[in-house]
């Protein structure tokens, strides 16, 4: 176990040097309620807007700064400002909705793009719908979301859209993670860090999480 800058972020697994996970107690709090079966469809979207911001306060702990003057009440001083203009969330459609409130309320400069793929429930292959994504891709750093990284099919899938498209700096971001996800990511696209809540047993035959949240996509929407 490797303790991150923060203390909070660490490498939970030697297979996995693409991946960081938060043990923040807030966060593991957070995730164990999300986890819970019985939990209302308001509260799970509040909580994964909470999670999301608290995982977004990591992922960009090595953003760049700029230093400006300010005006105190009392005087003139420096201080730093992130690059935010810069900076683009990416919301894997549909789950992947659910963190951009959060993560806005962190960093409400941030631009928005959306990348739309649905999982076939037989083949388990991402299929695509939508891809808007703001200009230009080759200067902003681009955080893609997702709340289920499973076979990480839809993640790789989007990662590979933006690098065609000319985003050169990317990360990724979900709440639950898989190893065999974590592993697809470290496949096929080892420059991409993966930053997660957990990192749970394994996928069932049907490619769902284990223990996992169940269907975040349905819990989020009212879908099931
Ligand atoms: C879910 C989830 C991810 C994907 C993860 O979406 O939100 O996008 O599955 O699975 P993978 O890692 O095996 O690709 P789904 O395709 O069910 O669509 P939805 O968001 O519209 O519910
Ligand atoms: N998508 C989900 O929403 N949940 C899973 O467990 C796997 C994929």
């Amino acid at each position: 176990m490797t303790a991150g800058p923060g203390g909070t972020v660490f490498k939970p697994d030697a297979r996995f040097p693409n991946l960081m996970v938060t043990r923040h107690p807030l966060l593991r709090h957070k995730v164990t309620l999300l986890r819970k079966r019985d939990t209302p469809k308001k509260i799970f979207k509040e909580l994964v807007d909470e999670i999301a911001m608290l995982l977004a306060y990591e992922i960009t702990s090595d953003l760049a700064t700029e230093e400006v003057r300010v005006e105190t009440p009392m005087e003139s001083t420096s201080g730093d400002i992130v690059l935010g203009e810069r900076l683009t969330l990416v919301p894997i459609l549909r789950a992947g909705l659910g963190m951009v409130d959060g993560v806005l309320d962190l960093i409400p400069t941030m631009r928005v793009g959306h990348i739309g793929l649905q999982r076939d429930h037989d083949t388990l292959e991402p299929i695509d719908y939508y891809f808007k994504i703001p200009p230009p891709l080759e200067e902003s750093v681009f955080i893609v979301v997702d709340p289920m990284l499973a076979t990480g099919g839809s993640a790789s899938a989007a990662v590979s859209y933006l690098k065609k498209s000319g985003a050169r700096n990317i990360r990724m971001m979900c709440i639950v993670s898989a190893p065999e996800g974590v592993q697809r990511m470290l496949d096929d696209h080892p420059d991409v860090p993966v930053y997660a809540a957990a990192l749970d047993r394994e996928l069932n035959e049907k490619g769902y999480i284990l223990p996992g949240l169940g269907d975040a996509g349905d819990r989020l929407f009212g879908t099931d």
